[in-house]
């Protein structure tokens, strides 16, 4: 697991300057290219339907790069030895849609049943969560609020959560906490109270508070790799990131996350993902929810 602080490193490098009012075009060569990097280094698999999104989102980093044509700009990115020039790809093409109290079910779901039954373990043990596909950092910091209305002040002994995603860009808002005003019209507004910071340095945003964010530890971790080792997770969110794959590594992602469930810990999916076809011994016990039994 990578700390986001290296991975945010990037290395120097010397690019040419793009010719003046060159708009590069994307062969079906540099997107089968794109298409198989893709997937080997995020298991997002992108179909064709998908050509003009990779396109659009493309060609901003390479005028951006100051690249004139994708095969220079492939060309590159394939003996970027540092994979910085990867990570910046697979940050343009990732979409990282989400939103505070996505799918609320969910929420009420941890409220009722989950962090009740671990609320004795915990005076012994703190409880271990996992929300690892975080995006820009909504979907933890909604946990941690989750959290703080069932447990108020003992909140910070009592949990832990790691938030990974692959995406740097999206880590780096994740960690500043700082959302247009917009972004939280929807949370309930005792909730904005309390748990955010109008910033009076950039008008129209508000902060996390800090009590919330000291709570919830950002990683980069791809879901392709080995999953965070030590102690086993309580209850995994891994929510709309699974829609992007493909059945093998669905499976793939799904026997980690399994494994790395502690038995009577709980594994959230999207309400739009299913685990049918897959193999795994979770058993449902709400739309989206499973729980490890064994
Ligand atoms: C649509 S967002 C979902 C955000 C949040 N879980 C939610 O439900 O609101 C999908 C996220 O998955 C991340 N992602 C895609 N492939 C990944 C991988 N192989 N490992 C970790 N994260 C990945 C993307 O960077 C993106 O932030």
């Amino acid at each position: 697991m990578a700390s986001l602080g290296r991975a945010l490193a990037e290395p120097m490098r010397f690019v040419p300057a793009p010719a003046l009012g060159t708009i590069p075009t994307l062969t079906d060569r540099d997107m089968t290219t794109i298409v198989r990097l893709v997937y080997e280094k995020s298991g997002i698999a992108l179909h064709s339907g998908k050509r003009a999104l990779v396109t659009a989102r493309l060609q901003k980093l390479l005028r951006r790069s100051g690249f004139n044509t994708f095969r220079e700009y492939l060309r590159y990115l394939e003996s970027d030895k540092s994979g910085a020039e990867l990570t910046a790809m697979l940050d343009a093409i990732a979409t990282n849609h989400t939103a505070f109290f996505r799918e609320p079910q969910h929420f009420d779901f941890l409220t009722r049943v989950v962090l009740p039954a671990l609320r004795n373990k915990a005076e012994i043990e703190p409880i271990y969560a996992w929300c690892a596909a975080c995006s820009s950092g909504e979907e933890p910091y909604t946990i941690a609020m989750t959290a703080f209305e069932q447990f108020g002040d003992q909140t910070r002994r009592l949990i832990h959560i790691l938030a990974s995603d692959l995406s740097t860009k999206a880590l780096t808002r994740a960690a500043a906490g700082v959302y247009k005003t917009e972004r939280v019209e929807s949370i309930p507004r005792h909730l904005i109270l309390k748990y955010f910071d109008k910033q009076a340095a950039q008008p129209g945003t508000v902060r996390v508070s800090e009590a919330i964010r000291r709570v919830v530890d950002f990683h980069q971790i791809n879901l392709l790799g080995a999953p965070p080792r030590g102690r086993h997770f309580d209850f995994i969110f891994c929510r709309n990131v699974l829609i992007y794959f493909d059945r093998n590594v669905q499976q793939r992602v799904v026997s980690q996350l399994e494994e790395r469930l502690a038995r009577g810990g709980y594994l959230f999916t999207s309400h739009s993902e299913s685990l049918n076809g897959l193999h795994h011994g979770l058993t449902w016990v709400a739309p989206a929810v499973y729980r490890r039994d064994h």
